[in-house]
């Protein structure tokens, strides 16, 4: 069976970005009070319920969603479609020949479209992430990675870009990446600031032969990321310290099977619940989602270890 491998890049100036709200509590740990040592998955449970399903020919890699508009996603063409009656309004098309070959998802950030791009299945593997102008729909800019650590195929957001792609043609599902960018001179994703690694259940359980798929972060903070086929979103944070990824929560997601999803951050938050966004590659379809958003942000500094006295050391290898 052929295993594809995705790298997951965000940026994480985003993390700090969409920590926004002074006011809202820091979580003292996990959203619901527990943490995993980073190596299993949490049983916490988060329902949602479909608002809307809307047929879109391009629903088929991911969606991303400002406030007027969304846009489904397909391998080489996007629509651009109003968000309050769903008319497809613009397409994008590149065609089949085109060097844009495999599209991933995207995200807007004050009028451009960022979108993760790959030559999946091509080997040797390359990505890029490509620029659209909204509001004409025209293709403006490219930032190539080259084969770099494998081809992107994620969703990027505002400040915490988020996308992923293979660092080796079908290789272990486990060295799955997101990866944090920082922006240079020559572009916003010039260097590569940090990366962590999935924890291995969530990769063994939903991922594997595949990766991850999709990625938002939500209004709250929390990391929701999709895989391939499950109808569920991972809610994930980042480690204290080392390089493993701490998943928290599932989001039960009945009516998407994994891809792109995207936070509609322009929506306010209804009766406590958030707005995302995914498709249905089956039906071709768009689907908005609502999703209980948590009361409290993720804490990036969960205690790692405890400084003892004499008399209380203990001996490393006593566990
Ligand atoms: C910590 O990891 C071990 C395996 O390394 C696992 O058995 C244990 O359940 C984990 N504990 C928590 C709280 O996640
Ligand atoms: C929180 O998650 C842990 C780890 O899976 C689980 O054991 C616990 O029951 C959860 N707590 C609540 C209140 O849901
Ligand atoms: C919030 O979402 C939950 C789960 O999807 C749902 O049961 C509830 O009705 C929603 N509440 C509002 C006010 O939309
Ligand atoms: C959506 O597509 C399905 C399947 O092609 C079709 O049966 C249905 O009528 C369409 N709905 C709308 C509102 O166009
Ligand atoms: C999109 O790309 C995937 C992966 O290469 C392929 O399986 C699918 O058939 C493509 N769809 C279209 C419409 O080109
Ligand atoms: C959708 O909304 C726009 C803007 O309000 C309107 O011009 C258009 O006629 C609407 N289309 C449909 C099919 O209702
Ligand atoms: C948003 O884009 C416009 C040009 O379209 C630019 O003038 C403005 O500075 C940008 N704002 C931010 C916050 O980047
Ligand atoms: C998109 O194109 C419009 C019309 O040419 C222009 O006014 C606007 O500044 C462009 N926006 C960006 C983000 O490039």
């Amino acid at each position: 069976m052929k295993i594809v491998v995705f790298v997951f890049y965000c940026s994480l100036a985003a993390v700090g970005v969409v920590a926004q709200n002074p006011t809202e509590p820091q979580c003292l740990q996990s959203f619901n009070g527990t943490v995993g040592n980073g190596t299993v998955g949490s049983g916490e449970q988060v329902s949602s319920s479909t608002i809307r399903s809307i047929n879109a020919t391009d629903a088929n890699q991911g969606v991303a969603v400002d406030r007027e508009y969304f846009y489904s996603i397909e391998n080489y063409s996007i629509t651009k479609h109003r968000k309050a009656n769903a008319t497809a309004l613009l397409q994008w098309y590149g065609g089949a020949g085109g060097p844009i070959i495999h599209l991933d998802g995207g995200v807007v950030i004050n009028g451009t479209l960022y979108a993760p791009h790959s030559n999946y299945p091509s080997f040797p593997e390359t990505s890029s992430v490509e620029e659209w102008n909204v509001t004409t729909m025209e293709h403006i800019r490219s930032y190539s990675f080259g084969i770099n650590r494998g081809s992107l195929t994620g969703s990027i957001r505002t400040y915490d870009r988020v996308q992923e792609g293979q660092t080796q043609p079908y290789g272990l599902s486990i060295n799955t990446q997101l990866v944090r960018f920082s922006s240079g001179p020559e572009s916003p994703f010039q260097y590569i600031a940090q990366s962590w690694i999935f924890p291995e259940a969530l990769v063994s359980e939903n991922f594997s032969p595949m990766s991850n798929s999709g990625g938002s972060f939500g209004p709250d903070g929390w990391l929701y990321i999709t895989g391939h086929d499950a109808s569920a979103a991972y809610v994930l944070q980042i480690p204290s310290a080392g390089s493993v990824l701490i998943w928290v929560a599932t989001v039960d997601l009945p009516d998407i099977a994994g891809q792109g999803i995207a936070w509609d951050r322009s929506a306010g938050a209804q009766g406590g619940n958030g707005t995302l966004y995914g498709i249905s590659r089956e039906s071709r379809q768009v689907v908005e989602m609502r999703v209980p958003l948590q009361t409290c942000r993720p804490n990036t500094k969960l205690p790692v270890g405890v400084v003892l006295g004499p008399g209380e050391f203990i001996k490393p290898d006593s566990g």
